[in-house]
């Protein structure tokens, strides 16, 4: 389901808007019921307003009620044509985490996030790639 889930990723970076960059990256997530909800980065003329895969894909699944359902991630990135061609793999930018950590908290799981590179993916918790996060948690 894993290696699935990757590859979900690497598809759904076909669909990136990233003309500035030309950095294109998917995200994939796997829900409870099976299914999988993706999304691609989605770039800006005002660069700072850009939007990352995970960012795009994870709201896309809360529009759709389906916040709470999210159980892994995974992330692929590169140049266009090249996505998950490297050696090393990408992880999720700090926002991403951030955004990932309150699905984390919401679910009570210490979400998987599968980030693909040539030879397959590596695999961090939520919590290694945040530790000691802020969430919602720590309103209370
Ligand atoms: N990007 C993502 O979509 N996700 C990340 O976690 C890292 C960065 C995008 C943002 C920008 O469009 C491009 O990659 C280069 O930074």
């Amino acid at each position: 389901m894993s290696a699935e889930l990757v590859k979900a990723a690497i598809v759904a970076a076909a669909n990136a808007y990233a003309p500035y960059s030309n950095f294109h990256v998917g995200a994939a997530l796997l829900l409870d019921d099976g299914s999988i909800v993706t999304g691609a980065n989605f770039e800006n003329a005002s660069y700072g307003m850009t939007l990352c895969a995970e960012t795009v894909a994870i709201a896309k699944a809360n529009s759709d009620g389906q916040l709470k359902q999210i159980v892994a991630i995974a992330v692929a990135g590169g140049p266009e044509g090249q996505v998950a061609k490297a050696s090393d793999s990408i992880t999720p930018c700090g926002r991403c985490r951030q955004i990932i950590k309150e699905v984390a908290d919401l679910t009570e799981t210490d979400i998987p996030v599968h980030c693909a590179h040539a030879n397959g993916f590596e695999t961090y918790t939520l919590s290694q790639l945040l530790p000691h996060g802020f969430g919602p948690a720590s309103l209370k």
